[in-house]
């Protein structure tokens, strides 16, 4: 049966808390310019994410370690121009996090460009940074799982969990953060079951994308959602829209009338 009941959409970062008790899913997309994060932000999503996946669906690079803090702070700027609701997460990227008071420096610049709460990949290893930020009053938003700044390192996309060691480091990290203060954390392609216990043992909403249902939340790149980046989307997420094939034909339209 389809529900009639239409959620409020979060407005502030203090009302995570809440949705979590109240067992309200949130919703999570990625923006990286002005009109997308209108779009959304009128949709009515609960948080927009300016993350370092634009490395990829926007800027054609391989994956996202050649991400710089310049151009998150460009784009975290351009969708703070769009956004008048919806809480805005600001990725730090690749290598601009490798100690605590680089990780501060790096997450007030984002903040500085309108984010609301700023995102790292890591878990134990990371929370000296985690500290630096949080103890500084910075909305922090955590990433463990599998983590796509180190996708070099480890030699592909690969999922986690799947072993009992791997299943307690990531309880451990996902406690390690919440102690730390983390607001929220991304989930990502983790085994469900274990996705599972660490939303029922943090405060901490979990966002999951790839890691099944039972997250407080799911987040999606917005390019795989809408069809806008053909050439790869991950098989979790359901394209519903065709922004890529609605382009190739209103481009060709035009292209057969100017041409006569
Ligand atoms: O960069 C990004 O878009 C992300 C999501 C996949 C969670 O971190």
């Amino acid at each position: 049966m389809v529900s009639l009941f239409v959620l409020v959409p979060l407005a502030h970062l203090s009302q995570l808390p809440e949705r979590k008790r109240s067992n309200s899913p949130l919703t999570v997309l990625t923006a990286y310019d002005y009109p997308t994060a209108r779009l959304l932000d009128e949709a009515g999503v609960d948080l927009i994410l300016v993350g370092d996946s634009l490395g990829m669906v926007v800027l054609g690079l391989p994956d996202t370690t050649g991400v710089t803090l310049e151009m998150m702070q460009h784009h975290t700027a351009a969708v703070r121009r769009a956004v008048q609701r919806a809480p805005v997460i600001a990725d730090l990227p690749f290598h601009s996090y490798q100690t605590p008071e680089q990780a501060l420096a790096s997450a007030q610049r984002l903040m500085d460009a309108g984010a609301d709460a700023v995102k790292l990949e890591g878990g134990v290893a990371l929370i000296p940074q985690v500290r630096a930020i949080v103890q500084a009053g910075i909305p922090f938003v955590g990433h463990i799982g599998m983590l796509p700044q180190s996708v070099r390192e480890e030699g592909g996309y690969k999922k986690k969990g799947k072993t009992p060691e791997q299943g307690h480091q990531l309880l451990a990290d996902a406690r390690a953060l919440d102690e730390a203060g983390a607001i929220a954390m991304v989930l990502e392609s983790i085994v469900p079951d274990i996705a599972r216990d660490i939303t029922h043992s943090v405060r901490a909403s979990t966002i999951g994308i790839g890691a099944g249902r039972d997250t407080d939340g799911q987040v999606l790149v917005t390019h795989d959602l809408v069809g806008a980046f053909p050439w790869f989307r991950p098989p979790f997420a359901k394209a519903r829209a065709d922004v890529a094939g609605e382009t190739l034909r209103a481009a060709q339209e035009y292209i057969r009338e100017t041409q006569g």
